[in-house]
């Protein structure tokens, strides 16, 4: 008799916590949008693209032949792209995070440069 109080416990334990079943949530990926973390409006080059450059003028300041200075960033900017074919462009290829250049780009920093070129590299 006790064995069987014993048994018919232990399934009832297991009819009650095999009930207890939830999904974990899963964490929305926080790069699913080319590197705008989610955010669908145009890439901006003066507010998200000339912000990442700024990090790159102790080399290409004022004065030098690539010129990533305010007022002469987009200019010089422009030159190094090929919205035709984004990917080859050599201000995207040139730092790319797995290149060898003096100064490499953040992963989502490259993402979302591409996206910007590929958006028509505008002065926007
Ligand atoms: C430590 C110095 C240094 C830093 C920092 C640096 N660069 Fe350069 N970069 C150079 C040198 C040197 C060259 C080759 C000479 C030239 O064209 O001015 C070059 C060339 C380039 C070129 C190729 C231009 C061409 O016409 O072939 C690109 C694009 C470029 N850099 C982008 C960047 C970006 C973007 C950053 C910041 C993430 C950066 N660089 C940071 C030194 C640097």
């Amino acid at each position: 008799m006790k064995k069987q109080i014993i048994f018919f416990t232990f399934a009832l334990f297991t009819l009650v916590f095999s009930g207890c079943k939830y999904d974990f949530i899963l964490p929305v990926p926080e790069d699913d949008n080319g590197g705008n973390g989610g955010n669908t409006n145009p890439v901006s080059f003066a507010s998200q693209i000339f912000p990442i450059l700024t990090n790159c003028t102790a080399c290409h300041g004022a004065g030098k032949s690539i010129d990533f200075s305010a007022g002469a960033a987009y200019s010089t900017v422009s030159k190094l792209v090929n919205t035709a074919s984004p990917a080859q462009s050599k201000i995207y290829t040139v730092p790319s995070p797995d290149g060898s250049h003096a100064m490499k780009y953040k992963t989502g920093e490259a993402a979302l440069l591409l996206k910007w070129i590929t958006e028509g590299a505008k002065n926007n």
